[in-house]
């Protein structure tokens, strides 16, 4: 992947953190490019990251093998409509990070057989701990799944679905997912300090509670269920607050959250994938 030539449509937040990633898994500056309609952003990329930037989407998709959409989901029809014809000719990988557009109304709007990976990563991208879904179409080949995969692991783990109607459930799960854990681990330190503990101790209590959890979650093949019984003894502290979640009907409500959520992605997607 070091000498493919790479271009992101948008230098915002989530380019910046892909650029850092890339950058840092060994890809070479001058192989990447942005367009922004932000000159002051651009010089800032320019300087931190030394690559090629242009306030010309055009010019930048003269020059690359893969296309990475970056910029807000209402900004995208536009984008496509501008390049199509050129892309048209040059046939690169699209890649779009873009929450809510599904696949089939990129290719619809591009109007030719692109290769087209679509993938939903998440906010914790911004620190290099994103989980990051893919799905590509038929037309995208083994070579360029690689290359796609290669790009999004700059900034976290990726997992490939096949059946792109499972974005939604992805959305509902990891793309909304760090605002739940954030409203879990507020309500842990509120509790913490209704107890007594000052809040910057029960702040820090919650977070690398949070923090150590993940890290035994993540390097366990024990699953929660049973890492969580590891830790509840029977008579002990933690069961008797367990039973509390349990009889306040915990897993219904984590089930109506994410129904709900899932529906809202469903519709955002028939708006801003329509017409
Ligand atoms: N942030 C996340 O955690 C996250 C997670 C999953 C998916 N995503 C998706 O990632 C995409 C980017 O998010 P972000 O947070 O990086 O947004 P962002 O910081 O607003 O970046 C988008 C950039 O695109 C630029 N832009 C607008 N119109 C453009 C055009 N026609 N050509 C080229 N550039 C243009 C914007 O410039 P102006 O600001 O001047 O308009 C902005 O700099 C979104 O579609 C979002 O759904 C984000």
């Amino acid at each position: 992947m070091n000498n493919h030539k790479i271009g992101f449509i948008g230098g915002g937040n989530m380019a910046t953190s892909l650029l850092g990633g890339l950058i840092a898994d060994g890809q070479f500056s001058n192989t990447i490019w942005v367009s922004d309609p932000d000159v002051d952003k651009l010089d800032k990329l320019t300087q931190r990251f030394q690559i090629n930037t242009c306030i010309d989407n055009k010019a930048l998709v003269e020059q690359v093998d893969t296309l990475v959409f970056c910029v807000k989901p209402q900004a995208l029809k536009d984008v496509v409509f501008e390049l199509r014809d050129m892309l048209k000719n040059s046939n690169p990988l699209v890649v779009s990070i873009v929450a809510g557009i599904r696949e089939s109304d990129i290719s619809r709007w591009l109007n030719y057989s692109a290769p087209i990976v679509r993938t939903m990563p998440n906010t914790p991208a911004l620190v290099q701990s994103a989980a990051t879904v893919l799905v590509a179409n038929k037309q995208v080949s083994s070579e360029q799944r690689d290359q796609a995969e290669s790009l999004m692991r700059a900034v976290g783990v990726t997992i490939w679905i096949e059946d792109e109607a499972l974005m939604d459930a992805v959305t509902a799960l990891s793309g909304s997912g760090p605002a739940y854990l954030f409203l879990v681990m507020e309500m842990l330190e509120k509790a913490g300090h209704k107890l007594g503990l000052p809040h910057d101790v029960a702040r820090l209590l919650t977070i690398q509670t949070a923090f150590g959890a993940t890290k035994m979650a993540l390097e366990s093949t024990e699953d929660l269920h049973t890492l969580r019984k590891y830790v509840t003894s029977p008579g002990g502290t933690t069961e008797q607050a367990i039973n509390v979640f349990q009889q306040g009907n915990i897993q219904q409500i984590f089930d109506e959250a994410l129904a709900a959520a899932h529906k809202r992605s469903v519709e955002l997607a028939e708006q801003l994938g329509g017409a």
